[in-house]
């Protein structure tokens, strides 16, 4: 039985990986680097420095550590100028009836996010108050897949992990949810997350009491 969800939050509760993504691809253009939505999907759920990493992979570009972290900087900067402009239609649809259905239902709920802006984006769409607890990358040592993320958020809200659910859109976070012993519902197509047991794009579809019960999307 589910009794507390823990949400990652770009990608899942807010489109902001829109914005993560907009900001690697204008340091990559001014850079002349190629980056396109396939390999963002490897960045999600990535902090920033090893997400950087990750497009000077696929470019076969080697640069040294100091010019990694001015260039990640840079993107930080992009991504908060970015920021300024977020507002509801940014919320993921749906989200905000499920949060406050699974709140009715006395569910536990926390955001567990790599990203360091996670407060701000939180703030800004007044959305921090459905959240018994957050864990952001500021929290953490072990970057997903590492289960260390999701195991803060159950202790944060006081329940085993057996009980715990996670909602990701990152690949990397679906493992770690499984590294922490937990289900896991992949946000977005199934083909891109196929470590997930069940994955869905519309919150409205979510029936809560099979949720709760099975920690299932769908009856089979
Ligand atoms: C989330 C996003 C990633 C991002 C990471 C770090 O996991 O999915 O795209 O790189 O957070 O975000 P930050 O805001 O700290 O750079
Ligand atoms: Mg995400």
């Amino acid at each position: 039985q589910i009794r507390a969800v823990l949400f990652d939050l770009d990608g899942v509760v807010v489109f902001t990986d829109k914005y993560h993504y907009l900001g690697w691809k204008k340091l990559a253009d001014e850079k002349g680097w190629a980056f396109d939505e396939e390999v963002n999907h490897g960045c999600r759920g990535v902090p920033r420095l090893a997400s950087l990493q990750v497009i000077l992979d696929h470019n076969k570009v080697d640069l040294p550590q100091d010019e990694k972290e001015r260039l990640a900087d840079i993107k930080n900067e992009y991504y908060k100028e970015l920021l300024k402009q977020i507002n509801e239609d940014d919320i993921y649809p749906g989200v905000v009836p499920f949060l406050e259905k699974l709140k009715e239902e006395g569910v536990r709920m926390a955001i567990c996010s790599s990203s360091k802006n996670a407060m701000p984006v939180l703030d800004a769409l007044g959305l921090a108050k459905y959240f018994d607890a957050v864990i952001t990358g500021n929290d953490i040592e072990n970057p997903k897949p590492d289960p260390e993320i999701f195991l803060k958020g159950a202790a944060a809200v006081n329940m085993h992990p057996f009980h715990c659910l996670v909602f990701e859109d990152a690949e990397s976070g679906v493992d770690a949810a499984h590294a922490a012993h937990m289900k896991c519902i992949g946000v977005g197509e199934p083909q891109r997350l196929p470590n997930a047991h069940e994955c869905v794009t519309d919150y409205a579809q979510i029936d809560i009491q099979a949720l709760l019960d099975a920690g299932r999307v769908k009856t089979i």
